[in-house]
């Protein structure tokens, strides 16, 4: 054979070895456009089909089933986990479900998705971030990125690509057990930490190893129902709408963000996730959105009509991937029956399904069909719990500090700390850890505000006593208390008064004139004007998470306090909904407002 020719299969055979071996995408060169319609063309309906289906792990009749009916996307709903709940035991089963996705004839991988949304929460001793209401009382977007950079490296390092976060919610009525949530009321505040956190999240190169999809939700107006009834209805104009709620997705947008997901909520009496106008005319027409539209939990159930209406309608009306979370077999009958019979175009089908491999191209899924161990040990690491420590140091809002009794000396002695969120993991960092409601006592790793003060004034200079009424011999009583963790609609009130034996054990140390720091853990302002007079200092701490030293940080003076308040704090339950600088009403504290020393 002629040398030049010798030299050309050489270089033709390396090049494709280079293809072939830096990916498992056998087209890595091409753009993606071009892959994306050379997989397209191969695919059969049953394929098609199978990556718009996202199932609940714990709903597979069979792991197995991840191959034989080729399911675009697995997730986890709040609390679901393997049983060894570290980040090993989550790439191992992430691992494995990849092994069957890679089974299939074209070898598309899966996209496993969870709620990572204050952290890798669902991940035994993960690091705990503040909710983003927290956040947002930092005003601070560079910290909100860092803070989702971690909690990329967190959810990466457990196997996993896919975030429902975050969530860029505008909450109107803080009766709404989603508002923790939300960064806040004001819609320039959300934009601006919405893209942050897209930023942080995705990274500037979505095919890095510590990178991970984020998802903007929940698509459109979710903060703003009626009274604050978790996915009801709203009923406001569309410039209101578009105003309030439409405007953080430019932020989010404009980030790259590449996944949203549409909410449960209704627009004037239609629900969200069948209406073609807001999901495809809005949110992919004008505002240009190019990822994937995936639904929420079961939310197309929630459709009028049978269930043939109910998959024709959201998917007609532009949901790529629809979130099961089980009975995905029947889902797939019927869809598969629906575009035979030309109920849906095969056409939405094919956009739904070029969206999806979009998505799964642009993140370099094909390279990343096995989890970055490298990553997997720095799941709860002490540099991640540090930056968080900062953020809750900055989310703090110091409301009242009479007498400048704040900071406290650490040379302190007989503080008496009391109440039910002083010693508690579990209630310092509210739903969506460990399980979707959350939960009470040592449920992570973590530092609760007990410990937090023991290691500043030494172990003998605080006593805890969870229920301090009564209890007179101390120079000081430090009170944390606050609402039990909650998510979605169970956290829905009508009333949010403080309980009336926290009233009741304030109001004590008032009468025995023992100073009072009160510590507020709570997902959003609460009605505190019945014992506002009977504590010296109050400080809003939102749900903090897994690092109370950062409460103590200001607590005794090492830092000053910078948070702002990210909602209105109004004075009584008849003034709510109250949003906006300048509404008024004589609230209890602005929106913005915030002490410092
Ligand atoms: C839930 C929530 C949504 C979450 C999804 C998956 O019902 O509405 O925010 O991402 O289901 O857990």
């Amino acid at each position: 054979m002629k040398p030049i020719l010798l030299l050309l299969l050489s270089i033709s055979l390396i090049s494709c070895a280079d293809k072939e071996s830096d990916s498992g995408d056998p087209d890595a060169g091409l753009p993606i456009s071009e892959k994306v319609n050379k997989l397209l063309a191969q695919m059969t309906l049953d394929e098609k089909i199978g990556q718009m289906t996202q199932v609940n792990k714990s709903n597979l009749l069979k792991e197995s089933d991840i191959r034989d009916y080729y399911l675009g996307s697995i997730l986890s709903g709040g609390g679901v986990a393997p049983p060894n709940r570290r980040a090993t035991g989550w790439a191992d089963m992430v691992d494995r479900f990849q092994g069957y996705a890679l089974q299939t004839r074209l070898k598309i991988p899966i996209l496993y998705g969870i709620d990572a949304v204050h952290g890798n929460n669902n991940v035994l001793d993960a690091v705990i971030f503040p909710h983003n209401i927290g956040l947002g009382a930092t005003r601070d977007a560079a910290l909100v990125e860092r803070v989702a950079k971690i909690t990329a490296e967190e959810v990466a390092g457990a196997g996993i690509h896919w975030t429902f976060a975050p969530c860029i919610a505008v909450p109107q009525d803080e009766r709404w057990g989603r508002t923790y949530e939300g960064f806040g009321e004001m819609p320039d505040l959300v934009n601006e930490l919405g893209a942050a956190s897209v930023r942080g999240l995705q990274g500037t190169t979505l095919t890095s190893k510590t990178s991970v999809l984020a998802c903007a939700k929940h698509f459109v107006a979710d903060g703003g129902t009626q009274n604050g009834k978790d996915q009801g209805d709203v009923i406001l104009d569309e410039e209101t709408i578009r105003t309030i709620h439409l405007s953080p997705y430019d932020g989010a947008i404009g980030a790259g963000v590449q996944t949203v997901m549409a909410s449960y909520s209704s627009i004037n009496g239609q629900k969200m996730h069948g209406s073609a106008y807001w999901l495809t005319s809005v949110l992919k027409n004008e505002k240009k959105f190019d990822g994937l539209l995936v639904s929420d939990w079961a939310a197309i159930r929630q459709l009028p009509g049978s269930n043939d209406d109910q998959i024709t309608n959201s998917i007609n009306a532009g949901l790529d991937i629809i979130m099961l979370p089980d009975n995905y077999k029947e889902f797939i009958s019927a869809l598969k029956n629906l575009v035979e019979t030309n109920k849906i175009p095969i056409t939405r089908i094919d956009d739904a399904v070029r969206r999806i491999l979009t998505v799964k191209y642009r993140l370099g899924l094909w390279e990343k069909t096995k989890t970055e161990r490298s990553l997997t040990g720095t799941v709860g690491s002490d540099a991640h719990r540090l930056v968080a420590r900062e953020a809750v140091r900055k989310s703090l809002v110091v409301l009242k500090n009479d007498n400048n009794i704040l900071p406290l000396s650490k040379s302190r002695s007989s503080i008496l700390l009391t109440g039910s969120h002083g010693d508690n993991i579990g209630y310092q960092s509210g739903g969506w850890t460990m399980e979707w409601q959350g939960g009470s006592g040592p449920i992570t790793k973590g530092t609760t505000v007990y410990k937090a003060i023991q290691k500043v004034v030494g172990e003998n200079s605080v006593y805890f006593i969870e229920d301090g009424t009564e209890v007179t011999a101390f120079q000081l009583a430090i009170v944390v208390i606050g609402e039990e963790p909650y998510a979605e609609g169970a956290g829905d009130r009508t009333d949010l008064s403080l309980k009336s034996s926290d009233v009741a054990m304030i109001k004590s140390f008032k009468t025995n004139k023992i100073p009072v720091v009160l510590i507020l853990m709570s997902g959003r302002p609460l009605i505190i004007s019945n014992i506002i007079d009977d504590c010296d200092a109050i400080i809003a701490a939102w749900l903090p998470g897994s690092e109370g030293d950062g409460v103590t940080d200001i607590l005794f003076g090492d830092y000053k306090p910078t948070g702002k308040l990210p909602h209105t704090w109004p004075a009584s339950m008849s003034q709510i909904p109250v949003n906006g600088p300048s509404n008024g009403i004589s609230v209890q504290f602005p929106y913005g407002y915030g002490l410092t020393w």
